[in-house]
């Protein structure tokens, strides 16, 4: 075998081993893995499933809570949330028709919420203030409409 085409496979190898081990290292070590599809719901049951049977805010603990929030067109159920400033708040979605956004501008919270999957995300409200909730994913005539708000005090 030629040098340079050695040279080069072991070049293009070493790269995707590199790749592999940076991948395996953030998905074992950093717990950085992409979301599972484990949690799959049936979207036409929604309303009588748990924790769905029952969306609210609840309260886990101290300065903890829980949101379980159903998105459809073009609302989010439940909507006009109050938490208390400093909360950590782990967010519950889901759709019961197509795919919606839940998007916090000014927060890190962006998330893709489809139908037949269960979306979950967390945030600590450290500043006062009203949030707006938008929905970020095109899903109908009434997108552009699609928005709640979180109050933190
Ligand atoms: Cu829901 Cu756009």
């Amino acid at each position: 075998m030629n040098r340079l085409e050695e040279l080069w496979l072991t070049v293009s190898v070493g790269i995707l081993v590199i790749f592999m081990f940076i991948i395996g290292y953030q998905t074992f070590a950093l717990g950085m893995g992409p979301p599972s599809h484990k949690e799959t719901i049936d979207p036409q049951q929604v309303d009588q499933i748990e924790p769905f049977d029952e969306p609210g805010l609840k309260m886990l603990g101290d300065k903890q809570y829980e949101v379980v929030m159903i998105l459809q067109a073009f609302a989010f159920t439940p909507s006009h949330i109050e938490i208390p400033i400093g909360s950590e708040v782990e967010f519950t979605m889901t759709s019961k028709d197509v795919t919606h956004g839940f998007q916090i501008p000014g927060t890190n919270i962006n998330a893709m919420v489809m139908p037949g999957h269960i979306q979950k995300i967390s945030h600590t409200f450290n500043e006062p203030g009203e949030y707006l909730v938008v929905c970020n994913e095109y899903c109908g005539i009434g997108h552009q409409a699609m928005s709640t708000t979180i109050t933190v005090k």
